[in-house]
């Protein structure tokens, strides 16, 4: 008998990590797996953020630790990987979200900013997957691993080719990893998310030098272009992360859901 709807979103017993957990589209994911049973680790570079987001969820009666960790650096990573061993015991599903998008024109690209967006996006989500993976086979199951791409990863936004570049590589680590790694049970997908309201979205844009005006309009030409004429919420986006990291998707493999509001059919 195929399982009922609440038991096929039901995560009691599994252990998550979510990176860039603190704020932002990763809090809104660490809710909703937490929500659904599951214990969460919440891994940020931003350890007072972290604690905050781990203090609150703690106090809404779920099963959470913040860990510092900058998810670029590998010694941070293995760090993470056996806090949440050693704190749950386990580990099964892993969100690879933290992500930086700093605009910069490309004519005026510093290597030191292409080296950084590109080894928080796209290097440390190869190496967090490669750290949970075999976490997930030295207790002899498989598990789920989402990454957190972007409607960049298809589209450029401008004055972004490093962020673009990082958003388009994780389209295809994540359909390489999850070539390699189904036949071991570890399925691994991509959300690609829109414009989505979040702290970090907030501040990358410099409104400060900028008329009322220009940021009305600015608004309005953008909205115009996303068909639900409305942004994102992370919760928009955890939602479809609880179903990827669910048995409802388990037959998922390589596969990249967009969220956008529909931006790219706009
Ligand atoms: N907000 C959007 O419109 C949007 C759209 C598409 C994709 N995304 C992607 O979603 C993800 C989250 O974006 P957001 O808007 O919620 O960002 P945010 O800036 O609001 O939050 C990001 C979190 O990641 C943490 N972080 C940054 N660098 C880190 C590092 N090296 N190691 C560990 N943690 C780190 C930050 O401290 C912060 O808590 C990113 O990968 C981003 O590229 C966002």
């Amino acid at each position: 008998m195929a399982k009922r709807i609440h038991e096929l979103f039901n995560l009691n017993g599994k252990v998550s990590i979510v990176t860039g957990a603190a704020m932002g589209i990763g809090k809104g994911i660490a809710l909703r797996l937490a929500e659904a049973g599951a214990s969460v680790v919440v891994a940020d570079i931003n350890l007072e953020e972290a604690s905050k987001t781990s203090d609150e969820m703690t106090a809404a009666g779920y099963k959470v630790k913040a860990v510092q960790a900058d998810a670029s650096k590998l010694a941070d990573i293995e760090r993470v990987i056996a806090t949440t061993i050693d704190t749950f015991g386990d580990l099964h599903i892993l969100v690879n979200n933290a992500g930086i998008y700093p605009f910069a024109p490309s004519l005026e690209m510093p290597e030191a900013l292409w080296n950084k967006t590109i080894d928080i996006n796209l290097k440390g989500y190869m190496f967090f997957a490669q750290a949970a993976a075999k976490a997930m086979l030295s207790k002899n199951h498989g598990g789920k691993i989402i990454n957190i791409a972007s409607i960049d990863s298809f589209h450029p936004t401008g004055n972004l080719a490093h962020y673009d570049a990082s958003k388009g590589g994780v389209i295809m680590l994540t359909k390489a990893l999850g070539k390699e790694w189904a036949p071991m049970g570890i399925l691994v997908n991509a959300i690609a998310p829109g414009a989505v309201l979040t702290p970090g979205g907030a501040s990358s844009m410099d409104f400060s030098k900028m008329t009322r005006e220009q940021i009305e309009g600015m608004s309005k030409a953008f909205l115009d272009h996303i068909p639900l004429g409305r942004q994102g919420e992370p919760d928009d986006i955890a939602k479809i992360a609880l179903f990827l990291a669910s048995e409802a998707a388990d037959y998922m493999v390589g596969a990249t859901i967009i969220a956008d509001g529909g931006y790219l059919v706009g």
